[in-house]
């Protein structure tokens, strides 16, 4: 029968036989999927597996400390954090169309990630355990996305890390590829994979980078995720953040509005909040949040962010509005 117990024995055994004496790399991005795998094949092979964390500056606020400091204590991995931050403003600057973002945000990814693994094949590698495998946390669905055959699912995994150059030889390990969603949590939870990872609402790739709806700075960076760890800490405090699949907030940064504060005028950026119900987020509704739960954000973000003077809702469903601004 089903236990998340059973299940890590048997992945863990299967790993052990695939994997032998070799050395292993895995992309971590601090999303569920890849924090599991990558603690999976901790378990598995110690420290034969490394993890490289590429810290683009585009997270959320506690998010990259979280994976340096909570995810590795409480799974001992060997991590390498990159930190190029500057790398990816400077690729971004003055940069506001949605695609255009995506793809440098996709490009430098990869570059910088392949540095990363030619450094830790230099570093960790040795001639006799070379570096040849690559976690990805792929899940069921997707395999049955990509077509269901081997094949299929191969060609989705490859694109999930941008198709690594031909010279960077990797066969894939994708210790998750029968699981579901749900599985992969309680899986995750009992390998001890801290809670807030586990149950991590999803947050995509190009991060904050498509929730500015303008250029990408520093500045408005840190702007937003101001905005948004309110938002976040709020919705959590409400017990909400199981009944909602995700919430953006977004910044409108090349709006301005007028605005009144204490005996002044402001003219500052609007927010939005984009709470959304889902199931696959395929489609989505817009969240019916209490009105309460919305003044509190309202009046924090307003109050504590200053550069922010209006907080506007979004009703939206997807379709015709997709989850994201952008
Ligand atoms: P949309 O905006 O298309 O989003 O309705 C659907 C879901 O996918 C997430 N999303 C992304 N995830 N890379 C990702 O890893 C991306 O480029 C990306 N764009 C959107 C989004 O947060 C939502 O959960």
């Amino acid at each position: 029968d089903w236990t998340p117990g059973h299940v890590v024995d048997e992945l863990v055994t299967t790993i052990r036989e695939q994997v032998g004496e070799d050395r292993v790399l895995c992309a971590l991005s601090g999303g569920v999927d890849s924090s599991v795998a990558a603690a999976l094949v901790q378990k598995a092979v110690g420290d034969q597996l490394t993890c490289v964390f590429v810290d683009h500056g585009l997270l959320r606020e506690g998010e990259a400390e979280q994976v340096e400091k909570d995810f590795v204590q409480a799974t001992g991995v060997d991590l390498v954090v990159v930190d190029a931050r500057e790398r990816f403003l400077d690729a971004l600057a003055g940069v506001t169309d949605p695609e255009a973002k995506r793809k440098i945000i996709g490009e430098q990814f990869i570059r910088v990630f392949e540095q990363a693994a030619r450094d830790v094949v230099h570093d960790r590698g040795d001639e006799e355990h070379p570096v040849k495998w690559l976690v990805q946390g792929t899940l069921y669905p997707d395999v049955v996305e990509s077509g269901g055959g081997e094949g299929a699912a191969n060609i989705k995994s490859h694109h999930n890390v941008g198709g690594l150059p031909d010279d960077l030889q990797f066969s894939l390990i994708e210790p998750l590829r029968t699981l579901f969603k749900d599985e992969v949590r309680q899986v995750g939870l009992e390998l001890g994979v801290p809670e807030v990872i586990v149950w991590r609402q999803p947050f995509p790739g190009p991060g904050l980078g498509i929730r500015i709806i303008g250029a990408v700075d520093a500045e408005r960076l840190a702007i937003l995720r101001r905005a948004d760890a309110i938002a976040r800490e709020e919705l959590t405090k409400a017990g909400l953040d199981r009944d909602i699949w995700q919430c953006p907030v977004v910044l409108l940064a090349d709006v301005r509005s007028v605005g009144v504060q204490g005996d002044g005028r402001t003219y500052g950026h609007p927010v939005v909040l984009r709470p959304v119900a889902s199931e696959d987020a395929m489609t989505a509704d817009w969240a019916r949040v209490p009105y309460d739960v919305l003044a509190t954000i309202s009046t924090r973000i307003t109050n504590e962010v200053e550069e922010v003077n209006r907080v506007v809702l979004d009703v939206t469903s997807k379709p015709p509005g997709t989850i994201e601004w952008e």
